[in-house]
C-alpha cells in the first residue's frame, strides 16, 4: 500500500485534475462508510484534509506522520469506541479503493492525540491514532517485496496450535 517506507508524493496537479481528484475522494470515503463492523455500529468520523497548511499542520502530530505534508489528501480517522479492529478495518477499506483507484497510501500513527484533537476540534472522549495519506507517488510503486512480509508457512497452522 505504501509506495515506499517514507513515500514521496508527487504534486497533486501533475496527476490529476480538481474534478478528478474530488472523485476519488468520494470513492475512497465510500469505500470506508462501507466498512463491515461489530454490531453495524459505524464507530468513525472519517476527516478529510486537503488544505495543504492542515495537512502540515496534522503531519506534526505524529513521530513517522510527516508523509501527510506533502500528501494530495489525508483522512483522519476518529475513532467512537475502543474496538480498534472495526477502525482498521474501516482504514483497510480506505487503502483498497484507492489502491484499485491507482492511488497510494500510507499510515501514520498520531503519538500527540491531544494536539491533533486541539487542531482538528475532535471530541475529548474520541480516540484519534491513526491518519492515512494518500498520493501519487514520486517513484514507481514497488511490489510488495516476498522479504517483506513472513512465509505463509511460517503465519498459517493446520488444524491447531
Ligand atoms: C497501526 C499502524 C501504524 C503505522 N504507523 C505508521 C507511521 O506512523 N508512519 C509510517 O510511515 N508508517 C506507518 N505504518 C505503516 C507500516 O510501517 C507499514 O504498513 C509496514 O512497514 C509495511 O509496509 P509495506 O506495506 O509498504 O510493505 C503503520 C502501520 C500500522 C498498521
Amino acid at each position: 500500500m505504501c509506495a515506499c517506507c517514507k513515500p514521496r508524493w508527487e504534486n497533486e496537479g501533475n496527476s490529476s485534475s480538481p474534478s478528478k481528484a474530488r472523485k476519488t475522494e468520494r470513492d475512497v470515503g465510500n469505500a470506508g462508510r462501507m466498512s463491515q463492523s461489530s454490531k453495524n455500529d459505524q464507530p468513525w468520523t472519517f476527516i478529510l484534509i486537503q488544505d495543504r497548511e492542515r495537512l502540515q499542520a496534522v503531519s506534526g502530530c505524529g513521530t513517522y506522520a510527516g508523509h501527510i505534508a506533502e500528501a494530495a489528501f489525508a483522512v483522519v480517522l476518529v475513532d467512537h469506541n475502543n474496538w480498534s479492529f472495526d477502525i482498521g478495518q474501516a482504514a483497510a477499506y480506505l487503502q483498497l479503493a484507492a489502491w484499485d483507484l491507482g492511488v497510494s497510501s500510507c499510515l501514520a500513527y498520531f503519538g500527540s492525540q491531544d494536539q491533533l484533537k486541539d487542531l482538528l476540534g475532535i471530541p475529548v472522549e474520541a480516540s484519534v491514532e491513526i491518519g492515512i495519506s494518500f498520493g501519487y507517488s514520486a517513484e514507481q510503486p514497488r511490489a510488495v517485496r516476498k522479504s517483506g512480509r513472513k512465509a505463509l508457512e511460517e503465519i498459517v497452522r493446520k488444524e491447531h496450535w
